[in-house]
């Protein structure tokens, strides 16, 4: 497989009024004849990073003009165009021919070109609308901010006639000094080839191997011995390669992935990574770095994930949405631990069998994207989305049930804000909870009687807090006692008895800090916010280390003292509220989320449209 990179220089238009389809932007000549007022912009790139439009939701154009090194030979190889990434809604061109849609801002597509591709020059077309829609994906209402356009690289994939699809690499251990990888996939044409797979380590071909000709389907096993295991402590990889041996491309590899062999299992209420007992302690991570957007240079995603092992945390959790999988061969390498999500978030249209199916194919896409990556452990169906609705359970039991179709090693659940009315909780393979406790509502101190009261109908599998913080304007400061929100004192002090309560309830196998960066929201629009979520343990300028920054690597692993255990209260307190609690999620919380939702929303434009 060879990749000709179409990342540059683009021009752009934006559409205010969507006129471009009718108008035929897609033509060349429709375009230079007009002389319309092209905006230059480096592709990857969102358009809000442009002058202007640092708020637009709405239509934006590209054009590109390519040329490919070598002539094309349609006889021996296949083209296609490939987007890792673009928000949210794309309709590609070539040379004025439509080639292809995709709606959803985070997984890659492709398209096959071979039909318009020519030799010599190519005039390609996108057209990128990030309009927020009642049946997407994620829907209208979302706490993160809607960086529009092709944000990923885009590649021409030039690929042999004969070649690999899907290939999986599923390792098992069976002794200490054993492990088995099993390897299939799908294969198009007919293909002979060698295999072998290498130790990073020492850089030797440890096995190898040859395949006569196969087609369609096919998989085998590999075993090897004294086997190193991939671990946040010690993320040992391998690789595998495919050469292809068919006279024409002597030994050209057609195929190669890192892998890890390590496995992930609940059992017995916890979480055990390579056949040990494991706690999560972690942080939540939005795709997005000023000044870049989403757009984040390799280097810094690196530094990202740097720090956040120094501060020794062994896993992040990349919210909402699958994130570029660069993030993944750095977590991979380092030894974080990945939580996936696709972003069906909040109140999604759950009746819609569009949005179902949109859903489910991000959900087998981002599978099939990041299988091989060993530091990806979770697949996550949705986030705080209200199951006490008959078609939302129904809606995400089903991409549960798909997710553990398509990959049966790794954890799949769903992130759930409800506190003690969740019963959908039981079907995850492990319970998620995201509460602000101490933030939003309550009063901390009552923390461990209200999880123990929490966790009362799944107590047969292990908990991950998979959200909890405090907002905190970077250099706000209090001495004294009683720090006010928005303190960084009050951020710490919130952190700081949250992760040592939830270290002292053995049921909880981890929890995750949200965030680790303030990001851009319209949502939050207090003094202390101005149009950022300030829920980070930094600043949206990287550098900007609040005070709990450096708490941190003490407090990771802090216990509370053995207080009252409030254990059982809690199972009584269950028993008792359970049918009111689960009356006032199903009527009057829905109520009250949607149109806070709706206010916060509307105000957070109005605020930012007119900021004095
Ligand atoms: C929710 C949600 C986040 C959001 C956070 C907050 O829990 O999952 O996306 O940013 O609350 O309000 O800070």
């Amino acid at each position: 497989m060879q990749t000709y990179s179409l990342n540059g220089q683009w021009q752009c238009l934006p559409d205010e009024n969507d006129i471009g389809i009718e108008d035929k932007w897609f033509l060349y000549d429709k375009i230079k004849d007009r002389n319309y007022h092209l905006i230059p912009l480096k592709i990857p790139n969102s358009f809000n990073l442009i002058d202007g439009y640092d708020l637009y939701e709405g239509v934006f154009w590209f054009f590109y003009e390519f040329e490919l090194k070598n002539k094309v030979d349609f006889s021996n190889f296949d083209y296609q165009i490939k987007f890792k990434g673009s928000n949210y809604n794309t309709r590609v061109w070539l040379n004025g021919f439509f080639i292809g849609e995709h709606e959803g801002g985070f997984t890659p597509f492709k398209f096959l070109i071979n039909d318009h591709l020519k030799s010599n020059r190519n005039y390609l077309v996108v057209r990128v609308d990030n309009t927020r829609d009642k049946d997407g994906i994620p829907s209208i209402y979302f706490d993160w901010f809607n960086w529009g356009g092709i944000y990923r690289d885009v590649d021409i994939i030039i690929l042999n006639k004969n070649r690999f699809r899907d290939v999986r690499i599923t390792t098992e251990i069976l002794t200490r000094k054993s492990a088995k990888i099993h390897i299939s996939y799908k294969v198009i044409g007919k293909i002979k080839f060698e295999w072998q797979i290498i130790d990073y380590y020492n850089n030797e071909i440890i096995e190898n191997g040859k395949r006569t000709t196969v087609f369609n389907r096919d998989e085998f096993s590999i075993y090897i011995n004294n086997p190193r295991l991939w671990s946040p402590q010690s993320p040992a990889l391998y690789q595998l390669q495919i050469i292809d041996l068919s006279l024409m491309n002597k030994r050209n590899i057609l195929f190669q992935s890192d892998f890890g062999i390590r496995k992930i299992e609940v059992r017995s209420g916890g979480l055990y990574l390579n056949k040990k007992k494991i706690k999560l302690k972690g942080v939540s991570l939005h795709e997005e770095l000023l000044p870049y957007g989403r757009t984040i240079p390799y280097n810094k995603r690196n530094e990202d994930l740097q720090r956040i092992k120094k501060i020794g945390f062994n896993s992040v959790r990349t919210a909402h949405y699958p994130h570029d999988e660069a993030l993944l061969e750095i977590a991979d390498k380092l030894g974080l631990l990945i939580l996936e999500e696709i972003p069906v978030y909040w109140d999604c249209n759950y009746k819609s069998r569009k949005t179902f199916k949109l859903a489910a194919k991000m959900l087998v896409n981002l599978i099939g994207r990041d299988y091989n990556h060993p530091s990806v452990i979770w697949w996550s169906v949705g986030n705080e989305i209200p199951t006490h609705k008959k078609e939302c359970a129904k809606f995400i039991e089903n991409l549960m049930i798909l997710a553990k179709n398509h990959d049966s090693s790794r954890i799949v659940t769903y992130v759930s804000r409800k506190l003690t009315s969740d019963l959908m909780r039981r079907k995850g393979d492990v319970a998620a909870l995201n509460t602000y406790f101490g933030w939003y509502f309550g009063v901390m101190k009552m923390l461990s009687l209200i999880l123990d009261w929490i966790r009362t109908p799944v107590l047969n599998k292990p908990w991950i807090f998979t959200e909890f913080g405090a907002g905190a304007k970077f250099g706000y400061r209090h001495k004294g006692k009683n720090p006010p929100k928005f303190s960084e004192e009050y951020q710490l002090a919130l952190l700081d008895h949250t992760i040592k309560t939830i270290n002292s309830k053995e049921y909880f196998s981890g929890w995750f800090i949200w965030i680790f960066r303030d990001f851009k929201t319209i949502l939050k629009n207090n003094t202390y916010q101005q149009g950022f979520n300030r829920k980070g343990i930094v600043g949206e300028k990287s550098t900007e280390k609040k005070l709990i920054y450096y708490h941190l690597p003490k407090i990771l692993n802090k216990k509370r003292k053995k207080g009252f255990n409030t254990k059982f209260i809690g199972i009584i307190l269950w028993i008792i509220f359970f049918p009111f609690s689960h009356f006032i999620t199903t009527h009057l919380v829905t109520l009250i989320t949607t149109n806070v939702d709706k206010k916060t929303y509307k105000r957070g434009i109005q605020r930012l449209l007119n900021p004095n």
